[in-house]
């Protein structure tokens, strides 16, 4: 599957093209929109999100809501198109892509960078992660996430607290959120090749996402603190059952591919980088002291990011498994499934 995005934030809208998704598959637009309408939300977002409601347009690619196989094209327009007259931006938010996106692309206006770098073009991701969902639902495979912490604190009325405080301070709060894939089958990616092993494919998924700062996979990090015996999944073999792992710690992969495990992501989300009391910076014309720029933004938005990475891995794991049963009919990849899982019963 390959995809493309396009669209800055006060644009006309956001277009993203899906060239891969098998023909023959039911479309329901009703759960795109509630995918984008879930990442819209969550305790501590701006103004933005009040204003933009989005919903999926499908230009191409489906005919009587049904797949074609050819190439996908979505349009989610912006309410909010004001590219061409909006203010200029001269202070660089640290934090932010601004200092070195205006360097580098040689612009005279930071917004030229954050117009593009601004996380709205998230909205695209979890469009095309819907679709992935989508067929990934066709078998059975199902992903949801979880907001762990916030600022570091884990019990609900904390975390609320801990925005709360942010809100109050003018300040923000990043936080880490889980990723868990159910129904995955043995057997997608593969230790053949570095850009074939499912772990880094989801990785790099994951640190696409603006503001995420940290990845891990199963116990994580939490490995390097214990011994070998303690923290390899044991395999035991139940008649009836089969083959049973009581622990998890791999988070659902091994060498690189999928055991059949539930797949466990986390992720931390660095607090967001516009500040209502800015930090110091400077004007990048004069190169004077100056307070950095505030744009209309969110305090935090850790579960919205949460939902951006069920899509980010909905895409990743879909990918695989076209590449492992087939990828141009699903009936085509339903039989060759079937045929699957009577082989490794
Ligand atoms: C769903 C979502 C919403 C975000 N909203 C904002 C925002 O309102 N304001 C902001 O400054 N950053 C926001 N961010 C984070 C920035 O996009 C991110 O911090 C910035 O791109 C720099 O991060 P990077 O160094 O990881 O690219 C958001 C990120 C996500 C995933």
């Amino acid at each position: 599957m390959r995809i493309l995005t396009a669209g800055e934030s006060h644009g006309r809208g956001l277009v993203a093209i899906i060239e891969g998704m098998p023909a023959g598959l039911k479309i329901k637009p009703d759960f795109i929109n509630a995918q984008l309408k879930r990442r819209q939300m969550g305790f501590g977002r701006g103004k933005r999100m009040q204003i933009e409601n989005d919903s999926a347009q499908i230009l191409s690619g489906v005919k009587a809501g049904i797949t074609l196989g050819s190439p996908i094209a979505l349009l989610i327009e912006n309410k909010d198109c004001s590219i061409e007259t909006l203010h200029k931006v001269l202070s660089p938010r640290p934090g932010h892509a601004d200092l070195a996106g205006f360097m580098k692309y040689g612009f005279s206006d930071i917004r030229d960078v954050l117009e593009r770098a601004s996380a709205r073009s998230t909205a695209a991701t979890v469009a095309c992660g819907a679709l992935s969902k989508i067929f990934l639902l066709e078998f059975c495979i199902r992903i949801v996430s979880m907001v762990v912490s916030i600022g570091g604190e884990v019990s609900p009325k904390a975390k609320i607290e801990k925005i709360k405080e942010a809100v109050e301070k003018k300040d923000t709060v990043g936080g880490v959120f889980e990723i868990r894939a159910t129904g995955v089958p043995v057997g997608l990616g593969s230790y053949v090749q570095p850009d074939r092993r499912l772990d880094a494919r989801i990785a790099a998924a994951i640190m696409s996402i603006p503001g995420v700062k940290g990845v891990e996979i199963g116990l994580g990090f939490g490995y390097g603190q214990r011994l070998g015996s303690e923290v390899h999944d044991p395999i035991y073999y139940e008649k009836g059952k089969g083959i049973v792992r009581p622990t998890n710690n791999a988070g659902g992969i091994e060498g690189g591919i999928s055991n059949g495990q539930d797949i466990v992501v986390r992720a931390c989300m660095k607090p967001i980088a516009t500040l209502l009391s800015p930090l110091n910076s400077i004007n990048i014309l004069s190169r004077k002291a100056a307070k950095a720029s505030v744009e209309r933004s969110d305090i935090c938005a850790v579960e919205s990011a949460g939902v951006v990475a069920e899509a980010s891995i909905a895409v990743v794991l879909a990918d695989a498994f076209l590449e492992k049963f087939g990828s141009d009919s699903v009936a085509d990849i339903k039989a060759g499934f079937a045929h699957y899982l009577k082989r490794i019963k």
